[in-house]
């Protein structure tokens, strides 16, 4: 499930773009994520729960900003799909009371298109570029003088009758979001002077409380004992907690039971997701890695090759809560499965030698 749960169009700037956009998010499991995303953001930072240090954080930078009249400086958060990245955006345009502008690095293909979007902004606005590591680099290279020093320059005409004109944007604040910061230039990283963010994993009690704040929302009684068990498996993380706490309340509410801690055992293994939160598909990457290259190291491209799958998906969606778990590493020779990760397949660690 986890790979395909990923999907967030989100309200964009170029309509065109955001019905294309839309049409992409063509599966049942895809619309309903992004239901659940957006019935279920907090729009309060008391519900945002966790990622304490990048609220300390902000809560400083937003306060400054405000006292000295003028838009933050511009952010980049990062880490894993479903943490929390846009949730956070959305909170920081409602704190400061500014309107946010949301585009993507796919949809925006031309210069043209960023020009527009920079032109049209208001002063104090917020422009949140989701995926921004996909920026093509002649774009980014435009986007480097509208964060530095808020111009923008535009070359116009051919050859040796070409000219540049510069036109002098409102100020306003980019927020950039990424689950692939190792794709971000370092001069694109280096513009982001109000503070580069990486968002952690969560704990236990913490996706419980997210749990419990969506079984509320949703209008789902559920048992502690079955939110526990929600929490164990969500792989940390908040929007999948929320969509297994989803998936349960259908099969409690076909199976005409109570949400209890059985129903939701027998709900996720329908789903194939085991007791840790493993998905069927990550349990084939473990498996491929052992037995079809000797518990590795193999090289992403192979890997995906082997498993019929994009790198990019395994390397966003999967790996990084494998990693997590100490079931497998990342080293410059390629992926390898650690002792943990034969284990928990039932797989002898001996054949490590
Ligand atoms: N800290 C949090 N507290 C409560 N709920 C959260 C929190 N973080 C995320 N969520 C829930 O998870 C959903 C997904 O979060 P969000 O869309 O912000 O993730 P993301 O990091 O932007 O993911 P992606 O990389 O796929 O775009 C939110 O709609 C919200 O319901
Ligand atoms: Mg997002």
């Amino acid at each position: 499930m986890t790979k395909k749960m990923k999907s967030r169009p989100e309200r964009s700037i170029d309509k065109d773009k955001a019905k294309a956009t839309a049409v992409q998010a063509t599966t049942e499991l895809e619309k309903e994520s992004v239901f659940l995303d957006t019935t279920l953001r907090p729009d309060k930072w008391n519900d945002y729960v966790g990622q304490i240090n990048i609220k300390k954080n902000l809560e400083i930078l937003l306060k400054a900003a405000k006292e000295r009249n003028h838009p933050p400086e511009h952010i980049l958060f990062y880490g894993p799909p479903g943490l929390g990245k846009t949730t956070l955006a959305y909170l920081i345009a409602k704190e400061i009371g500014a309107q946010m502008k949301v585009t993507s690095g796919p949809a925006i293909e031309k210069i043209g298109d960023l020009a527009s979007i920079l032109t049209n902004l208001s002063p104090g606005d917020i422009l949140f570029i989701d995926e921004i590591h996909r920026l093509n680099k002649t774009i980014e290279e435009v986007l480097y003088p509208a964060m530095e020093s808020g111009s923008l320059d535009i070359i116009i005409g051919k050859g040796p009758s070409a000219r540049t004109i510069q036109l002098e944007l409102p100020p306003f604040t980019l927020i950039g979001a990424t689950t692939r910061i190792a794709m971000i230039s370092s001069p694109l990283r280096s513009r982001f002077s109000g503070g580069i963010f990486k968002l952690e994993f969560y704990n236990h009690d913490e996706i419980q409380k997210i749990i419990t704040r969506s079984a509320k929302i949703l209008g789902i009684d559920l048992e502690k004992k079955a939110g526990e068990e929600i929490s164990k498996r969500s792989r940390y993380t908040p929007r999948t907690a929320n969509y297994f706490l989803k998936r349960c309340r259908d099969f409690a509410q076909v199976h005409k039971t109570e949400l209890t801690k059985k129903s939701v055992d027998e709900a996720l293994k329908l789903l194939g997701i085991d007791e840790i939160g493993l998905s069927p598909f990550d349990r084939d990457i473990l498996h491929t890695i052992i037995k079809k290259f000797s518990g590795g190291p193999v090289g992403l491209n192979t890997l995906a090759a082997a498993l019929s799958e994009e790198q990019a998906t395994i390397e966003e969606f999967n790996e990084p809560y494998l990693i997590q778990l100490g079931f497998l590493e990342r080293t410059s020779r390629g992926r390898t499965a650690t002792a943990s990760g034969y284990e928990h397949l039932g797989l002898k660690p001996q054949t490590l030698l």
